[in-house]
This record gives C-alpha cells, sequence and structure tokens, in this order.
C-alpha cells in the first residue's frame, strides 16, 4: 500500500529521512481492527520522529501519523485515538510507563490502513467532517486535556497561549474561547497573532512583550524560547501547563520565582479514549471545528512538512486519501 514513512533520521535535516512509497498492508491481530484513512493529519511529532527523537533506528521503517479517521470493516466511520496502552493496563493510559503513541511502536496513520487495538476506535459524529476528526486525536486532544483537566483553572480565568500558529496553540484558543476563558496569545509573526483574534483570542501580543496584567495560567508547547515570559506573566499562584518543548528542553527553571510566587508546573501528555470522545461532542455541540490551514493529497505530504518545519503554518495539515 502506498504509505508515508521514516526511513532513517536525521537531526539536522529531517526531510532527507522522509520516504514516499510502498509499504506492506498491514495484518490484522487479535483484537486489532483495521482502519481504512481518508484523512489524516500532521503534528510537530512527525517532525521528531524523522529527526529520530522516540523512534530509535531499530524501528525503521515507520510509517509516520498519530492522526487519522476513515471506514472500519463494519463500514463505520470512525476517529483512531492514538495512545496506545500496554497488554493489559487499565485505568487512564495517559499514565501507562508502557504506552505509545501511533507511529512510534505500531504503524502510523499516514498510509491507506492503519491497525489498532479496537478500544482505540472511537465513532465520528456526523457533524465533523473526515479531515476535521482526523485533526483531533492529537494536538486538539492535547489542548483539551491540558485546558480542562490539568490546569484547574475555570471558565472566566485569563489564559496566555505561547506561539498562536500551532496546531495545539489554535486548538487551545479555539476551545478556550468557546468554553469562557479570556485566551491571549503571543506570536513571532503578527499576522498569525491577528489571525488567532479570528478563532477568538481576546489579545495578540509579540512573544515576549511584557502584558498588561498578569494571567491566571499558561499554556507551553514552545519550552526554552518562551519558558521565561510564560513564568514572569504569572499571578501568584498561577499554573503553567506544559506539553511540549519545540525550541529546547532545558531552560533555567526560575525557581526562585517558582516558589516565592507558588507557581505550580503542570505537565500534561495527550489525553484519554474518554476525554476525545468529549472533545468531540464538545465539537458537535458548539459548532467548533478545528482550524485547517490547508488539505493536500498524501502524495504531496512532503510539501506539508516543508511547510511546518519552516512554520509556515497556522492550524493543521491534513493529507486525504480518496
Ligand atoms: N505531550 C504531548 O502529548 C504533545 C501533544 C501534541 C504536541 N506536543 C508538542 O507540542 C509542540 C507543538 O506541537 P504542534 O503540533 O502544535 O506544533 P506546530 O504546529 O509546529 O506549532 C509550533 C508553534 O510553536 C511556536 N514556535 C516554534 N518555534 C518557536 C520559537 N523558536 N520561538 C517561539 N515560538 C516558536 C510557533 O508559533 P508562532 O510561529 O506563532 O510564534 C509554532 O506555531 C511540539 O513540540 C510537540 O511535540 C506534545
Amino acid at each position: 500500500m502506498f504509505a508515508v514513512f521514516a526511513s532513517a533520521s536525521s537531526s539536522d535535516d529531517p526531510l532527507s529521512a522522509l520516504t514516499l512509497g510502498e509499504r506492506p498492508a498491514p495484518d490484522v491481530p487479535e483484537g486489532w481492527a483495521r482502519v481504512r484513512l481518508r484523512a489524516a493529519s500532521l503534528n510537530h511529532h512527525d517532525l521528531w520522529s524523522l529527526r529520530g527523537v522516540g523512534l530509535p533506528a531499530d524501528r525503521l521503517p515507520m510509517i509516520l501519523g498519530c492522526d487519522g479517521a476513515g471506514i472500519d470493516d463494519d463500514g463505520n466511520e470512525v476517529v483512531v485515538h492514538a495512545v496506545i496502552p500496554s497488554d493489559g493496563w487499565s485505568g487512564d493510559e495517559t499514565l501507562d510507563p508502557g504506552r505509545t503513541l501511533l507511529s512510534e511502536k505500531h504503524q502510523g496513520t499516514f498510509a491507506d490502513e492503519v491497525v489498532v487495538p479496537r478500544r482505540n476506535l472511537v465513532p465520528k459524529p456526523a457533524e465533523l467532517s473526515f479531515e476535521e476528526a482526523a485533526c483531533l486525536p492529537t494536538a486538539w486532544l492535547t489542548a483539551y486535556r491540558m485546558l480542562f483537566t490539568r490546569s484547574g483553572l475555570a471558565p472566566g480565568s485569563t489564559v496566555l497561549v505561547q506561539g498562536a500558529g500551532g496546531g495545539v496553540a489554535t486548538a487551545l484558543v479555539a476551545l478556550g474561547s468557546a468554553a469562557g476563558y479570556r485566551m491571549w496569545v503571543t506570536s513571532r509573526d503578527e499576522a498569525k497573532a491577528a489571525k488567532a483574534l479570528e478563532l477568538g483570542a481576546d489579545r495578540g501580543f509579540a512573544s515576549g512583550e511584557r502584558l498588561p496584567e498578569r494571567v491566571d495560567g499558561v499554556m507551553e508547547t514552545v519550552g526554552q524560547a518562551t519558558w521565561s515570559h510564560s513564568v514572569k506573566s504569572l499571578k501568584p499562584g498561577g499554573v503553567i501547563v506544559t506539553c511540549g518543548a519545540t525550541s529546547g528542553d532545558a531552560p533555567p527553571a526560575e525557581l526562585t520565582r517558582v516558589f516565592f510566587l507558588q507557581l505550580r508546573v503542570v505537565g500534561s501528555t495527550m489525553g484519554t479514549r474518554e476525554e476525545l470522545e468529549r472533545l468531540m461532542r464538545l465539537c458537535a455541540v458548539t459548532g467548533v471545528r478545528p482550524l485547517v490551514d490547508q488539505v493536500l493529497p498524501l502524495e504531496q505530504a512532503r510539501d506539508g512538512f516543508a511547510r511546518m518545519l519552516d512554520s509556515d503554518v497556522f492550524g493543521k495539515v491534513v493529507f486525504t486519501r480518496s
């Protein structure tokens, strides 16, 4: 079958590790299910994989893609939950030390077919297109859990999102504003900050700009480049929820501010199947939809990877199969 896969890894030139071509169609193990993919979306995770982060050489070649939506063997329209728990795990799968994301151990969604444990199939609401639904399982689910499960912040709180253009960042702005939070964003690019206002953000600022007042919470995906601004932007008792470190993961911790102002630093990773179901219901009832920057046939996936590498994306890049 046709697939987009990592055939090598390169930390300096991730696109050199990307191959488009034929891979064997998957067998379906007992208790697993096959999905014929209609749409899949790109995440920064796919670039990390090409750089060799989280994807050791002994697992190559590996079909990339965490997110997908399509049709199962019984003809149902389904979304694929990307967190694969270890055998026998019960409870919150994001806390399973043996969990993996699709494309880390098991082949991913940038292909004609993917196989996943049957429990990882979630019915696609009719209100969402395949393209929209395929944006939800990683970036949108991560944003949902950061804001609604992990932050402890109630609607009405002021929340700063660092890096307006990202997949997780645009999801945070759309979900937060729909749920009654006052969402502020930063971006290195004035045009991206302006676009975030159209998505529902209340204010946009240049990266690192001093805010007019301190905020209750900061949602961090950028890491090193914005960390100090995040720490300085919080009210006493405020919370930083971090799920990523695109620009580096070792900024100074600024511990004095953390303890003196009694800040909370909270990690967050992906979400559970139940959270994905609630996220889809939220989209169906509120009318909130993932912001799709570009839809490309899977054969043109390389263009989408290149744009993400250049930070030239606002929202999600979606690959389709007909
Ligand atoms: N833990 C998890 O479960 C989980 C889930 C999803 C994502 N993540 C991680 O979260 C991060 C974001 O993922 P994504 O898919 O949303 O990626 P993305 O779409 O590529 O977004 C990255 C955004 O970060 C900002 N940014 C990048 N480099 C920057 C820099 N040097 N300085 C300031 N801002 C910078 C950019 O915002 P502007 O261009 O607007 O400034 C960009 O739009 C990735 O590192 C990813 O691995 C983790």
